[in-house]
């Protein structure tokens, strides 16, 4: 395979593997945000991409799908268990999201990500062309910087953080709290969701090494005595707006959000909340408050219907398998008390949908909950007010998203305080269409301008300034 000019580095491939009637297998592109975001300039620039292809030890050759070199990396059992669901998810995600769930600490699983980050460090430098430029992908890879500038001292490397970085009192429980700003500390550019999960970086960095900082800047010291120049700042990231904008108008997908209306009898109100079945999603939070509104009368069965799609995640994880038990109790509870033959309180659904589908039933809510707890982003806030070109629905926003520093005009709720997260799905609930369209609008604009390819744009425009060829 010819040297790439361009490399991305993220734990997955963008791809999905799809198995025919007859057996035979093949490999689709996954129709993710950051894909779609990144394709034109993997075509332009000669593009790869370094990730692990979603099973257990599957050796694959590299292979090209859709103008785009792909560079499996395998993982073995042993390696998914300590690196992906062990040192990932169950240290790292739950650290990084305020310790929501109790991070585990053990020293296999930090050597098992030593090992797979070097792995992936390894296979970037294999296909990175003379002075190339990689991009590396998020908290499951972030010794990759360090490790991949020790291997190839020519590349300019960039390193985006999709979920939040903690302050600096909770990241320094990690006990490898140095090792993994160091790794950080490779790349040229380090972004950010949000502007205050920068500053927590650069406070650990100040506290922990010491060096010296200045903004957004910090010297790094290398090897001869000299230092060079790590940028750390906010870069939030969005979505491709286009499918979003296309499906939204698409007759066939506002007659399946008729349909989806109709075939939950018709309520004059639907609640909307999609999610992968995270403990950072604030999905019981959620729950809780929508059930008092049912006991008090506040709400009535006949006039709303909460859907809750929650997408399976990370099953084999403690904390994941937990939750779902916890959710699905409550789930039944409330539906034990409130339903009727005609009317459910809430229609939940443990399944992943394609696009369309969620399209028709963003089209489909008049009310988008999104009361994550903590979230580095959330997208999904995102789709919603990009499929409402009829400038109608309300979307509930927590503070507690990066989202919520962008979306100024969304019901604002802080979903620890379960009277507030109620009186603000009545607001929601009762709020009148001229007031709606109003926010929607304003919404919208935010969104459309900011698209992701504006996202990518400004950090490879930045990735430039810090490091040109
Ligand atoms: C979050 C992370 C991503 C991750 C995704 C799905 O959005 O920031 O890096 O890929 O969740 O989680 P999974 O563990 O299935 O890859």
């Amino acid at each position: 395979m010819p040297a790439a000019d361009f490399v991305v580095v993220a734990n997955r491939l963008p791809v999905d593997r799809v198995i025919g009637a007859d057996g035979s297998e093949e490999w689709r592109t996954s129709p993710g945000g950051l894909v779609a975001a990144l394709e034109p300039m993997m075509r332009r620039a000669h593009g790869a991409w370094v990730g692990w292809p979603g099973q257990a030890d599957l050796h694959l050759d590299p292979f090209e799908i859709g103008g785009i070199d792909l560079v499996p990396v395998a993982l073995s059992a042993e390696e998914i268990a300590e690196y992906y669901e062990g040192f990932s998810n169950d240290t790292i995600w739950p650290l990084y999201h305020d310790v929501i769930a109790p991070p585990q600490y053990h020293r296999e699983w930090w050597d098992a990500y030593t090992r797979v980050n070097r792995r992936f460090a390894e296979a970037a430098a294999s296909v990175a062309a003379e002075n190339g430029t990689v991009w590396v992908h998020d908290y499951q890879l972030q010794l990759v910087p360090q490790l991949l500038r020790e291997l190839r001292p020519d590349l300019t490397i960039g390193y985006f953080h999709h979920i939040p970085f903690p302050a600096h009192g909770l990241y320094a429980q990690l006990p490898w709290r140095d090792q993994v700003l160091r790794g950080l500390l490779g790349a040229d550019v380090i972004g950010f969701q949000r502007a205050q999960d920068a500053t927590y970086f650069l406070t650990a960095v100040r506290r922990r090494l010491r060096h010296e900082v200045k903004g957004s800047a910090v010297a790094v010291p290398v090897e001869d005595g000299t230092t060079r120049t790590a940028i750390a700042r906010a870069f939030p990231i969005s979505i491709d707006t286009t499918p979003y904008l296309e499906l939204a108008a698409r007759p066939d997908v506002r007659a399946r959000a008729a349909e989806i209306r109709e075939s939950l009898g018709n309520p004059a109100k639907i609640l909307l909340g999609v999610d992968r079945l995270d403990y950072t999603k604030g999905i019981g939070h959620r729950i809780k408050a929508y059930g008092e509104l049912l006991t008090e009368g506040r709400l009535a069965v006949e006039d709303v219907t909460l859907v809750q799609v929650a997408s399976p995640s990370r099953e084999r994880v403690d904390a994941y398998a937990h939750l779902r038990d916890e959710i699905e109790l409550s789930v039944g509870r409330i539906n034990g008390d409130f339903d009727t033959m005609g009317h459910t309180a809430i229609r939940y659904l443990h399944q992943g949908y394609p696009r369309e589908e969620m399209v028709a039933l963003y089209l489909a809510a008049d009310v988008m909950l999104v009361t994550a707890l903590r979230d580095g982003m959330n997208l999904v806030a995102k789709e919603y007010v990009a499929t409402r070109a009829d400038n109608r629905g309300v979307l509930v926003l927590s503070e507690f998203t990066g989202a919520a520093d962008e979306l100024r005009q969304a019901v604002r709720v802080n979903p620890h305080d379960i009277e507030g997260l109620k009186d603000a799905i009545m607001t929601a609930v009762e709020m009148p269409k001229g007031e709606q369209g109003k926010r929607m609008r304003s919404l919208r604009r935010r969104v459309l301008e900011n698209d992701v390819e504006a996202w990518s744009s400004s950090f490879l425009k930045a990735l430039d300034e810090v490091h040109p060829h």
